[in-house]
C-alpha cells in the first residue's frame, strides 16, 4: 500500500495527460490502468489505429486514382491486409510505448490492474488498497448497444472489431453515419468493400454545419459509399459468416427492408463507462445519461473525487479529455483550471478532412443572432488543386454582423484538421475575421483559403 496526492483511474488521453500535469505541479501521482498498454481507447483501439488505416488506404487511393495523371505509371499496389494491420499495430506500439516512457520520466507510478474506490481517499487495485488525497476518474466510454443487434466482434463489430477484421469484407453495412461510421466506412471502401451506410437522420454527422453535411456526403458518395438516409435499423441477424440488417425507412415504417452483409459495423454512438468502480455505494451522482455529474471544476458530489473525459458530459473527444485532464490537475494543485468549451474543434479524418469549431450558422440563426458568413471554395486554391483535393471543399467563417468577431467555422478540404486551429486561436483571442484577413498567409498553402474566407466576411475574397 502506498500513499499519493493524486491517483488517476484510467490512462487514456484524459488520464495520462492529467497525471503528467499533476507530476509537473509536484504532486505525488499514480495512474491505474488494467489494459496491457497505456493510452486508453484512443491509442489502442480508436483514434491512432484508425488514422494509420486511413493513411495507408489513402495512399492506395492515390495510387489507384491519381498516380497515372501525375505521370507515375505502373501497376497499382495490391493490398497485403495482414501487413497493413501490422503497420497499424506498430504505430499503436510506438505511441503506447511513448506514454509509458512519459510516465517513467515524470515519476508517475503505473498501478497495473482494474481499480475500485472502496471509500473516498482509497483506491483498490488487485489486493492492494492505496491512499489518495484526490482521485480523478478518467475511465472513458464504450460503444453503446443497439436493441436487436448483438455484437460478436467478428461479423457484427464495433470500431474495435472493425480495426482488426481477419479479411477485407466484400460487403459491409455501417449503422450510423457519424464520425466512426464515416472514417472506418472510408477505409473499407478504399480497400474495395461495397460499403452501405444506414443512418437514422436525414444528414450525415448530426449537428454539423448543413453545407458541410451536404458536401461531405456528396464527396463520400463519389468515393463509392452508398447511403440509406432516414432509416432506422431494427435488428441484425447474423450467422457465422454473414449477416442480414433489417431496417425501415422513416417514411414507410411498416415496410421491413433487408441488406445482406459480410460484416456489419455498429457505429451508433458511445456511452460513459465507470463499471466496477463502486460509484453507487459511494453515492457519486450520475446524470440522466449515466455520466458522472461534475461541477465546473470537475468535482463530483463526493469530496476528493473528480471526473473528466468521456465519462462526464460533453463531446467524446480525446482533446476535450486532455484539456480537462490538465485543468483538473491545476484545480487539485491549487491553481485556476479552465476549459473553454466554446472552442473545442471537431475533426473527421477522411480525405478530404472535415473540421468544425464554435457555433453553426443554423444554430446562430435559430437564436436570432445577426451574423455574416464568409465562404471560400478550395477550387480557387492553387495548392488544393495541385493535390487533387479541391473539389467540393470550402472554408466557411461565421461572424457577428456588428462586431465581426468570429463565432464559428467549418472546413472541408485538405488539411482541414490542422487549418481549423488558426481559427481556434483567433476565437480564443476574441479576434475578428478582419484580424485573420489582415494576417499574411504564405503562398501557396491551404491556409490561404482560410484567409480568403475571412476576407469574404468583409469586402470580399480576392480569388473568387
Ligand atoms: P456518433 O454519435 O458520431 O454517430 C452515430 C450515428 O448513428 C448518428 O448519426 C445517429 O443518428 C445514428 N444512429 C443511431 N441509431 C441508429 C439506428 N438505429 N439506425 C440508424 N442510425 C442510427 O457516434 P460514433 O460515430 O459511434 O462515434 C462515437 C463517439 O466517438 C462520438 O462522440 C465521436 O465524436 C467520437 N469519435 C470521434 C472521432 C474523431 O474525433 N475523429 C473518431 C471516432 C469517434
Amino acid at each position: 500500500m502506498a500513499s499519493y496526492d493524486v491517483i488517476i483511474i484510467g490512462a487514456g488521453p484524459g488520464g495520462y495527460v492529467s497525471a503528467i500535469r499533476c507530476a509537473q505541479l509536484g504532486l505525488k501521482t499514480a495512474i491505474v490502468e488494467g489494459r496491457e498498454t497505456l493510452g486508453g481507447t484512443c491509442l489502442n483501439i480508436g483514434c491512432i489505429p484508425s488514422k494509420a488505416l486511413l493513411h495507408a488506404t489513402h495512399m492506395l487511393h492515390e495510387a489507384e486514382h491519381n498516380f497515372g495523371s501525375m505521370g507515375l505509371k505502373g501497376k497499382s499496389p495490391s493490398v497485403d491486409w495482414n501487413q497493413m494491420k501490422s503497420y497499424k499495430e506498430d504505430v499503436v506500439g510506438q505511441n503506447t510505448g511513448g506514454i509509458e516512457f512519459l510516465m517513467k520520466k515524470n515519476k508517475i507510478d503505473w498501478l497495473k490492474g482494474w481499480a475500485s474506490i472502496p471509500a473516498a481517499g482509497q483506491v483498490k487495485v488487485g489486493d492492494d488498497t492505496h491512499e489518495a488525497k484526490n482521485i480523478v476518474v478518467a475511465t472513458g466510454s464504450v460503444p453503446s448497444s443497439l436493441p436487436g443487434v448483438e455484437v460478436d466482434e467478428k461479423i457484427v463489430v464495433t470500431s474495435t472489431g472493425a480495426l482488426d477484421l481477419p479479411k477485407v469484407p466484400k460487403k459491409m453495412v455501417v449503422i450510423g453515419a457519424g464520425v466512426i461510421g464515416l472514417e472506418l466506412g472510408s477505409v473499407y471502401a478504399r480497400l474495395g468493400s461495397e460499403v452501405t451506410v444506414v443512418e437514422y437522420m436525414d444528414a450525415v454527422c448530426p449537428g454539423m454545419d448543413k453545407d458541410v453535411q451536404r458536401g461531405f456526403k456528396r464527396i463520400l458518395e463519389k468515393q463509392g459509399l452508398t447511403f440509406i438516409m432516414g432509416a432506422a435499423v431494427q435488428g441484425v441477424e447474423a450467422s457465422k459468416t454473414k449477416a442480414k440488417v433489417k431496417y425501415a425507412l422513416k417514411k414507410t415504417p411498416e415496410i421491413e427492408e433487408v441488406l445482406d452483409a459480410d460484416v456489419v459495423l455498429v457505429a451508433t454512438g458511445r456511452k460513459a463507462y465507470a463499471d466496477g468502480l463502486g460509484l453507487e455505494a459511494l453515492g457519486v451522482k450520475l446524470t440522466e445519461r449515466g455520466q458522472i455529474a461534475t461541477d465546473s471544476q470537475w468535482r463530483t458530489n463526493v469530496p476528493g473525487i473528480y471526473a473528466i473525459g468521456d465519462v462526464i458530459e460533453g463531446p467524446m473527444l480525446a482533446h476535450k479529455a486532455e484539456d480537462e485532464g490538465m485543468a483538473v490537475a491545476d484545480v487539485i494543485g491549487g491553481k485556476h483550471g479552465h476549459v473553454n468549451y466554446g472552442v473545442i474543434p471537431g475533426v473527421v479524418y477522411t480525405t478530404p478532412e472535415v473540421a468544425t469549431v464554435g457555433a453553426t450558422e443554423d444554430a446562430l440563426k435559430a437564436e436570432g443572432r445577426k451574423i455574416k458568413v464568409g465562404k471560400f471554395n478550395f477550387m480557387a486554391n492553387a495548392r488544393a488543386k495541385a493535390v487533387h483535393q479541391a473539389e467540393g471543399g470550402f472554408v466557411k467563417i461565421i461572424t457577428d454582423k456588428e462586431t465581426d468577431r468570429i463565432l464559428g467555422a467549418a472546413i472541408i478540404g485538405p488539411g482541414a484538421g490542422d487549418l481549423i486551429h488558426e481559427l481556434c486561436v483567433a476565437m480564443e483571442f476574441g479576434a475578428s475575421a478582419e484580424d485573420v484577413a489582415l494576417t499574411c498567409h504564405a503562398h501557396p498553402t491551404y491556409s490561404e483559403a482560410v484567409r480568403e474566407a475571412a476576407l469574404a466576411c468583409g469586402n470580399g475574397a480576392i480569388h473568387s
